[in-house]
Parts: structure tokens; sequence; C-alpha cells
């Protein structure tokens, strides 16, 4: 398994663009399966999870051109398979997404239920409950969620939790059902306006994304269009406590700073210098030691979950005690035992974390056991003295594209030990 060894210990300084965002794209490429004519895709980042996406859709008879640009054209006509396998979903709980188009679409779907969750940790009965409200027929059978329908019904959807690809899900269908869809207490993360913004473009109407109602006016079909992904957030978020973390300075260019007024404000609270423009921030750290920041997860627009583990990294370095409470997933701090590893001195109880700041960490073999884990570990290892090695980095490869380039071209000394 490919290894990330990171000698760490100095500031970073320099600049780096910003890749589009993975949780628009997967949605937005699940969408095009709505779609009467090809589509062509921009912006689109290079990551696993893209790929796991693209086979997904490419087994269902969707045919697929890369440009070298990473533009991607695709043309839904050909499909005729209405099965997502659970060897590819299991790898990609967003593999759920394909539910509400193909249902809506083909009137047929055959989705297995996301890998490692049996309905109940962290189930999918809102998706299900949705789709049924429109007027599909759901059955849960040997780990397949089972739906057909005739042409779906408009209806008022309320959720229950604000759940991102739950909206998603719903919204999708809903664009092509007939008549007027309400989703209440729908999600208002940047990535469901941006998918809105794309179906809108595809002829859709979608109204009040980025609020808590949505509306969706039903039509008989959509068109291809051209639309470009929106900037990734959480890796923004990501660089810029990198350039925290290590008392540095980094220059973020083609970024969407108005996604992350949260993750701004706790960089401030901690003692960063920004400098923000329309498509680029500045952070600067330098001659600073981070003051430690207490935050708590929510839905957007509060603090985001998958910048959680990263400013809990943040924190094993900063002056003073920070306390991060964790309120979306319930067992999100596995890589609280890592950061351990390295000297970080955290206390768990129940969802809440207590970093009290170390002056200084030291590089160990360290594991990675999800994707935002994954990212704190190497922010870690960016400020621990010595070599710190990341195992498992299949992980961080889901949703960081060009990882080590990047921080390469920041300055961090990082490479990748092949398996
Ligand atoms: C999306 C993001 C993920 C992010 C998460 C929360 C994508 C591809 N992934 O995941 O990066 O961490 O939002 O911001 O966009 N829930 C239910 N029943 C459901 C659906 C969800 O109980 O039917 C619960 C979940 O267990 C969780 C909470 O709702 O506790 C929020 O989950 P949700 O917003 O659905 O996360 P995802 O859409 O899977």
């Amino acid at each position: 398994m490919a290894k990330i060894v990171i000698s760490g210990g100095e500031p970073l300084n320099g600049e780096v663009w910003i890749s589009g965002a993975k949780n628009a794209v997967l949605p937005i490429l699940a969408s095009t399966l709505l779609c009467d004519e090809s589509m062509s895709i921009g912006n689109v980042p290079h990551l696993h999870d893209v790929t796991t996406t693209m086979e997904l859709l490419g087994q269902m008879g969707a045919q697929f051109i890369i440009d070298e640009r990473m533009k991607i054209h695709v043309d839904p006509r050909h499909t005729h398979n209405f099965h997502a396998p659970y060897d590819l979903v299991k790898t990609m709980r967003a593999s759920i997404l394909v539910l509400g188009p193909l249902v809506a679409r083909y009137g047929e779907a055959h989705v297995s239920l996301p890998g490692g969750c049996a309905i109940g940790s962290r189930p999918v009965d809102l998706h299900i409950r949705g789709l049924q409200a429109l007027g599909a027929e759901l059955v849960v059978e040997n780990g397949y969620i089972h739906a057909k329908a005739k042409r779906l019904k408009g209806a008022r959807v309320g959720m229950d939790l604000v759940t991102v690809t739950g909206t998603e899900n719903i919204m999708m269908a809903a664009a092509l059902a007939s008549g007027t869809t309400v989703i209440e207490n729908a999600a208002q993360e940047p990535e469901v306006v941006d998918l809105a913004n794309c179906l809108n473009a595809m002829g859709a109407q979608v109204s009040g994304a980025g609020t808590n109602t949505i509306t969706i006016q039903g039509v008989e079909r959509l068109h291809g269009t051209h639309y470009d992904v929106l900037p990734d957030r959480i890796e923004t978020g990501t660089f810029l406590v990198a350039g925290a973390i290590t008392s540095g300075r980094v220059l973020l260019k083609k970024a969407r700073p108005n996604t992350l007024d949260s993750v701004l404000s706790k960089l401030e609270q901690a003692g960063a210098h920004l400098n923000v423009g329309e498509d680029t921030i500045e952070l600067d750290m330098r001659g600073n030691r981070p003051k430690a920041v207490t935050l708590t997860t929510a839905p957007y627009p509060a603090f985001p979950t998958d910048m959680q583990a990263q400013f809990v990294a943040l924190n094993t370095v900063a002056e003073g005690v920070g306390v991060v409470t964790e309120t979306v997933f319930e067992n999100r701090f596995m890589h609280v035992q890592e950061l351990q590893r390295l000297g970080a001195d955290i206390r768990v109880e129940g969802n809440t974390a207590i970093i009290r700041g170390v002056p200084e960490m030291t590089g160990a073999p360290i594991m990675a056991t999800d994707l935002r884990a994954s990212a704190c570990l190497v922010l870690a290892g960016l400020v621990a003295k010595g070599d710190t090695t990341v195992d498992r980095v299949y992980h961080i490869d889901r949703g960081y594209e060009c990882i080590e380039e990047k921080l390469g071209m920041l300055g961090a000394k990082i490479r990748r030990l092949p398996s």
C-alpha cells in the first residue's frame, strides 16, 4: 500500500490553485443520467471518487471522453443497466446519488446499500422516504434498494435531518417529476447550490437552493449543457490550515472564499492574517504560533464536519486549549489516536475532543482511517519534527488532487512511497 512521507518542522510559503469540488462533481456526474443529450463538465478534479463514479455510470452504459484539461464529456443516451453493484458502492457512499436520477428518468433502479453501513449506523432512510413521497415504490432486499416508478409526482418532502446527498437525490428526481416538489429542511451546502445551478443550465426549474426550502417545478426533459464545477472549499480550508499549522504563508488561487466564512473566521481567531480577494485567499501566520480554537460542527453555514479533523490537528500545536465538538457524525475522531502517536495531548469525551496544545510534536509512522482524517495526519506531519510516514493514503486520493505536488509547491518536504 502506498505511503506518504513528510519531513516536517518548516514553515510553508508559496502559492497553489484550488481544484473543483469533489462533493459537487459527484452529484453533477450523477445528474447526467437525467439528461437526453451529451453534457460536458469542466473543472473536474482528478480524484479516485470521480473515477469510481465514471466506472459506475460507464457500467450503466454512459460513454465518456476526457480531454487533456480534465473536461469530461458524458453521453448518457446508451444507459440500459440500472444496477449499482455492491463492489463499487462499498468503496464510495456517494454512489447512492444515482438512485434519484435512475428512478426519475428510467423508472427503475437497483442500488446497493452504501459501504460499511447497514441501515442504522449511517442510514439512507431519508433518501428512501423522499423518493417514496414522490410516488416511487422502494423495497430493501438482499442489501439492495430496488426502486420502480411511473412518472414521479411532485410532493412536499420534509427532511427530519439535514442531509446533503439526500437533498441532492430528491432534487434530481423532482427535476423530472410532474408538478411541484418542495424540500423542507433542505441542506444549504454550496455543493447543493452548484448542483441546482447545473440542473437549471440543463433546463430544470429549481429555486431556493442555498436556503432551507428548495422548490422544484418538474419538467418533461433535460437537455445537454456545459457546466464548470465550483472550487473545493474543503481543499481550500485544508491548505489554509497547512499554512497556519506551520506558521507559514499560503496564497490560494481559483478559490471561492464566500463558501468558507465559518472556516475563515476560526482561522482569524487562531491568529492568522487573511487577505481575501474575489477568488484568492492569502493566509499569513509567519512568526506566530497559532492560538487554540473551540468549535462545533453542524450543517452549512456552520463549521463543516469535513474540516473538523484538520482543526484538531491545528489545535495540537496551538497555544492554549481547544474544544472541538462533532455533531454531524457519531464516530469521527479516529485521527485522535494517530495524533497522540506524534505527541499530541488530546482527550475525547463522547463527541468532544479536548486538545491541549504542545510546543512540539515529533514524527512517527501513522495510519489514515478515512478521507479527512488522512488530511489531518498529513497536516500534523508538516509540523512534527522529523519524518512522519502516513500509511493507507488511498483514502486521501479519494478527495485531494495531487496532494504531494501541491504541498510541494508550498515548500513541503513530502514524497510518496509506492506500494
Ligand atoms: C455529505 C458529504 C460529506 C459530508 C457530509 C456532511 C458528499 C458526497 N459527501 O455526505 O463529505 O461529510 O455530507 O456534511 O457530499 N442521515 C440519516 N439518514 C439519511 C441520510 C443521512 O440519518 O437518510 C444522517 C447521517 O448518518 C449523518 C447526517 O444525517 O449523521 C448527515 O449526513 P449527510 O448530510 O447525509 O451526509 P452525506 O450526504 O452522506
